[in-house]
């Protein structure tokens, strides 16, 4: 039974705008911008494109249905939301595995985003004007298994997070995305315009639109449904957490799609940014990391205008990782301020502690004089990579499942309508809806978790 005393006490979104911003802030990071188009990249251009799409239709796009729903129905956390819907029962487990994840993930997420901050500060200092790709690698080398500077700024970005997460749901998350989102939409547009007006751009948007089918495998939609995941910021309570404040007028079918959306296309818009202009400059595309930190400083510093472009570049990864950070530690924030009944000020401050100490052994896990990089953990990988594989390998896939079935299976299709189709909303693809959470997604998620252990 929900009472209605406690719905009014929680802070909510106060606009549909809001809402939009916030959740696709949560879902447009370095996601996007940095591992899309590198995968494509890897893995056949457009036809990866087109499994990715699949995959986000199928799988991805119930999921947030799912989640948003889950949320708002209980007007609780990711714990809570659980214990609520399903009193008596384990599932709220599913909310603690998706509060370790946000610990997990924030902690190696705060250090790649204290890189960004880092490459703001050379950029525009033009440390790479006239350096050879040889320099810019070994500044990159240098930078990132330093002892010191990576955690320094992994300090200092998780101490923006949690500023802005203190500040609450409406006056800091909302607030801050919506100046935030409108802001990477141009500097994306900006560079985009940039890259396709390059001559030779047209080799990069080749290499990002034309189908190679033969790279289509197993191993390459495995991939995409993996990304599909973190992408989206599902399997973790965090679209649980941000459908707990939206308000019940609102069109959460509606929702889902367009943030969904907004994440697809701010993906292929970073991928037409990136690759168009690392060809026309007859640079090899990096792999990973070095993609954004080794081979774009290369092509800015050649460009016309290069300067201005890698600033705006590295402002660019650093705003989308802040607004996947905040949603990442509202899920620890929510829980301990409605569980354990912490003021918000308290529970941000042991969250944003707890996580920038993980964040700190992250980076001294990177550092080549610290003893704590020799220490090896899942599959031979130090802490950080570790990190990345408990994330991408376990604990999304199963906390996706998780809801997917709880939602299909334990909600069940009765409740899900009394939900979805609140105050005059009506879902228009209920039976896809019900076949989705209930059957393609819990295969497809089990399938993906069962060969990224290496059972299968
Ligand atoms: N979706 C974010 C990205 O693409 O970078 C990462 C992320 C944010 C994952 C929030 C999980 C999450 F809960």
């Amino acid at each position: 039974m929900i009472d209605n005393n406690n719905l009014q006490q929680r802070d909510n979104f106060g606009s549909r705008l809001g809402i939009i911003a916030a959740a696709a802030g949560s879902a447009i990071g370095l996601g996007n911008i940095w591992k899309f188009p590198y995968i494509t990249g890897v893995y056949g251009g457009a036809a990866f494109i087109l499994v990715y799409l699949i995959c986000i239709a199928l799988i991805g796009f119930p999921l947030m249905l799912s989640e948003f729903l889950v949320g708002r129905k209980a007007q609780k956390n990711a714990v809570g939301a659980f214990k609520r819907l399903a009193p008596g029962t384990p599932w709220f487990m599913t909310g603690w595995m998706g509060v370790v994840a946000a610990f997990v993930i924030l902690s190696f997420y705060s250090v790649v985003a204290g890189w960004c901050l880092e490459y703001i500060v050379k950029a525009v200092t033009g440390v790479f004007t006239g350096s050879t790709p040889e320099q810019i690698n070994a500044i990159y080398e240098g930078f990132t298994t330093a002892a010191v500077k990576p955690i320094v700024w992994t300090i200092i970005f998780m101490g923006i997070t949690c500023w802005i997460v203190m500040a609450g749901i409406k006056d800091g998350i909302e607030k801050y995305a919506k100046f935030l989102m409108p802001l990477l939409l141009v500097i994306i547009i900006i560079l985009d315009i940039r890259a396709v007006t390059l001559p030779g751009a047209g080799s990069g948007l080749a290499f990002l639109f034309k189908p190679d089918w033969s790279k289509i495998n197993g191993e390459a939609v495995l991939a995409a449904l993996g990304h599909a995941f973190f992408s989206l910021s599902l399997g973790m309570g965090t679209m649980i957490t941000y459908g707990s404040y939206i308000g019940k007028k609102e069109n959460l079918g509606e929702t889902a799609i367009q943030v969904t959306i907004a994440d697809t296309l701010i993906a292929l818009l970073a991928g037409i940014a990136i690759f168009p202009a690392v060809f026309a400059f007859g640079i090899e595309p990096g792999a990973g990391p070095r993609l954004v930190f080794v081979t774009l400083p290369n092509v800015f510093q050649q460009m016309p205008g290069g300067y201005f472009f890698g600033i705006l570049f590295f402002v660019l990864l650093t705003v989308a990782a802040l607004t996947s950070s905040i949603s990442i530690l509202e899920v620890v924030v929510a829980y301990f301020s409605e569980e354990l009944k912490w003021s918000r000020k308290k529970a941000t401050f042991a969250a944003g502690g707890a996580i920038t100490v993980m964040g700190i052994l992250c980076a001294l896990s990177y550092a080549s004089s610290s003893a704590f990089s020799k220490v090896k953990l899942i599959q031979g990988t130090v802490f950080m990579d570790s990190m990345m594989w408990l994330s991408d390998n376990l604990l999304l896939p199963i906390g996706g499942l998780l809801v997917c079935v709880f939602v299909g299976w334990v909600l069940g299709r009765k409740k899900v309508e009394e939900e979805v189709n609140s105050e005059g909303n009506h879902l228009g693809y209920m039976p896809f809806f019900m076949v989705a959470v209930k059957f393609i997604a819990p295969i497809a998620i089990a399938i993906v978790f069962l060969k990224g252990v290496g059972i299968i």
